[in-house]
C-alpha cells in the first residue's frame, strides 16, 4: 500500500463515504495496514486474493479520491459527455483533491455522485494562453506544432494575437478576454452557434450544457467554446479565431461584431 495513504486519512474517509464497496475498499486497506494478510481478508470479504492485491495495487497506482469517487458513482464517461471534458481531465482533476481536506474532497464527490454539477463545472482560476489562428496561417505554422506557442511568443506579435489573461472561478474564457480588452468573436453568447470557437492545445476547458459541437469536434480537434467555455486546468492553451475552418462553417450565426443586424 501507498505510504502516502495516511492510516488517518483513510480512517476519515471511512467516516464519509455512503456506497457498501467504498466502506468495504477502506475497511480493507486499512485492515491490511494493520496487519491482515490478503487471504485473511480475501475470505471476510468472500473476493478472491487476486480481487483484494488489485485494491491494494490500486491505492499504489492512483490517488484515493480518484478510486472512492469511482465507488461512490461518479460515472467519469457521463460527466465527459456533459462538460465537453476529456475523460482523463476530470479523472486528474479528482485526483487533485488529495489536497484538500477530506471532508471537503468527500462533500465534492457527493454531489457529483448525485449528479449535482460541482466546482469541475464552474471553472477553476487560470492563466490562458491565446494565439489568433490567423497568425498561425499568416506564418505557415500548424496547430499541431508541438512547440506552437514558444514560436508564437517569439514572433513579436501584438496583443490582440497573442497573449495571455487570467480567468477567475465562474467567469467564462470570452468573458475574461473581453476584461482584458480583446475583441474576440462570437454571436450567441450562449452555446449555440460556432462563432466563438477555439482549439485547446494545451490543458482543458469545460462547457456544461452546451450542445452544438459533435462528439468529434470536441474529442479529435479539442474545439470549446469561449463564451459558455470555463478552464478545468491551471493553465490553458487555446487557439481562437477558427470559426472558419471548414468544421465549424456550417455552425455559425450572424456576428453583431461583423453583420449589419446584430442578435440582440
Ligand atoms: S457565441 Fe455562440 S456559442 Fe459562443
Amino acid at each position: 500500500m501507498s505510504q502516502s495513504v495516511d492510516i488517518d486519512d483513510l480512517r476519515e474517509w471511512l467516516e464519509n463515504v455512503e456506497a457498501a464497496e467504498t466502506a468495504q475498499f477502506l475497511l480493507g486497506a486499512i485492515a491490511h495496514r494493520e496487519g491482515t494478510s490478503v487471504s485473511d481478508l480475501a475470505s471476510w470479504y468472500g473476493r478472491s486474493s487476486d480481487e483484494i492485491t488489485d485494491w491494494l495495487d490500486e491505492l499504489e497506482r492512483r490517488p484515493l479520491p480518484v478510486s472512492v469517487a469511482a465507488r461512490e458513482g461518479v460515472d467519469f464517461e457521463a460527466l465527459a459527455d456533459a462538460s465537453g471534458l476529456n475523460r482523463q481531465t476530470i479523472v486528474d482533476w479528482f485526483g487533485s483533491l488529495t489536497t484538500s481536506d477530506i471532508d471537503e474532497a468527500a462533500d465534492v464527490i457527493r454531489r457529483y455522485s448525485q449528479q449535482n454539477p460541482g466546482p469541475l463545472l464552474g471553472g477553476t482560476e487560470s492563466r490562458v494562453f491565446y494565439l489568433d489562428y490567423e497568425v498561425i496561417a499568416d506564418h505557415g505554422w500548424s496547430l499541431d506544432d508541438e512547440n506552437l506557442f514558444e514560436k508564437a511568443g517569439e514572433a513579436d506579435l501584438d496583443l490582440e494575437a497573442y497573449g495571455r489573461f487570467l480567468v477567475k472561478p465562474g467567469e467564462s474564457i470570452l468573458e475574461a478576454a473581453e476584461k482584458r480588452g480583446r475583441s474576440w468573436p462570437y454571436a450567441c453568447r450562449g452555446g449555440a452557434c460556432s462563432n466563438c470557437a477555439v482549439i485547446v492545445t494545451q490543458g482543458d476547458v469545460a462547457m456544461p450544457g452546451q450542445t452544438v459541437l459533435t462528439e468529434n469536434q470536441v474529442t479529435q480537434f479539442n474545439a470549446r467554446l469561449a463564451c459558455v467555455g470555463v478552464p478545468a486546468t491551471s493553465e490553458v492553451h487555446l487557439v481562437y479565431n477558427v470559426q472558419h475552418l471548414d468544421q465549424f462553417e456550417d455552425l455559425q450565426l450572424p456576428s453583431p461584431l461583423t453583420d449589419a443586424e446584430p442578435l440582440q
